[in-house]
């Protein structure tokens, strides 16, 4: 039988968390994942009691006051606060979302905080993006016109209504990295966040000069087929998109083009 080894450095070190505590009559625990490649050592669990009665009520607010209060290395990406930069996704009680768009008084009684999982960890909660920006850029997320006047490109109503329920996407990579087929394929498979900003272009009625050189180059059996409309990427969007539907939509235009 063949037998499975996790690699050494995604295996939590038990013995080797600290218990930062604190008093007060509202406090609430923070479970942290911590984790620095370059110190050679397994990651570990801190934990932090926060005062609530002292914080502001979003996780990212915790996150802030540990950073500020208790232990300034612990790492972290935020930069909005407004969920609108899509820089503070991580997973909080088992589910990929945004940090500061997430109410403490949301989380169960102790808060468990990891990396967007299926990533390599650059440091804490600090996931190693370079692939999926990457393959962002593979798509050409631009608009490509047929000629290049300086004239406003206008559009109908109806044309701009098709990209609603796609622009709003802020690239966070929570429905990708909460995905089975992109934990397995990363490498190859687009995933739904980068396939959801494929169609976003596909479907703009002014990106007319490359529809159909986008549609061909997404025709790819780990591309774009992948996809088993498992669905997990609809129920992780902080956004409320449905990239699932956009891959759905990309293979219907290759059937019509
Ligand atoms: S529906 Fe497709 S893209 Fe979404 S989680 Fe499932 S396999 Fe991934
Ligand atoms: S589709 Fe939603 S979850 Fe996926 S990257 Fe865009 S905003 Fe984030
Ligand atoms: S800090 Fe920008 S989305 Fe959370």
């Amino acid at each position: 039988m063949a037998e499975i080894f996790l690699p050494r450095n995604s295996v939590i070190d038990k013995t080797s968390g600290k218990h930062f505590k604190c008093d007060g009559k509202n406090v609430k625990t923070f479970e942290i994942y911590r984790y620095d490649p370059e110190s050679g050592k397994n990651p570990r669990i801190d934990k932090f009691d926060v005062d609530l009665d002292k914080c502001g009520p979003m996780v990212l607010d915790a996150l802030i006051k540990i950073k500020n209060e208790v232990d300034s290395s612990l790492t972290f990406r935020r930069s909005c606060r407004e969920g609108v930069c899509g820089s503070c996704s991580m997973n909080i009680d088992g589910k990929n979302t945004l940090a500061c768009t997430k109410s403490i008084d949301e989380c169960n009684k102790t808060v468990k905080i990891s990396p967007l999982p299926h990533m390599q960890v650059v440091k804490d909660l600090v996931p190693d993006l370079t692939n999926f920006y990457a393959q962002h850029k593979s798509i050409k997320p631009w608009m490509q016109t047929e000629n290049n006047s300086s004239k406003e490109n206008l559009q109908s109503e109806e044309d701009r209504e098709k990209i609603d329920g796609l622009y709003e996407c802020i690239m966070c990579a929570c429905c990708s990295t909460s995905c089975p087929s992109y934990w397995w394929n990363g490498e190859k498979y687009l995933g739904p966040a980068i396939l959801l900003q494929a169609y976003r272009w596909i479907v703009d009625s002014r990106d007319k000069k490359s529809k159909k050189q986008r549609l061909s180059e997404l025709d790819d059996a780990f591309k774009l087929y992948r996809c088993h409309s498992i669905m997990n990427c609809a129920k992780a969007c902080p956004k409320g998109l449905n990239p699932a539907q956009a891959i759905a939509n990309i293979k219907l235009e290759m059937l019509n083009n």
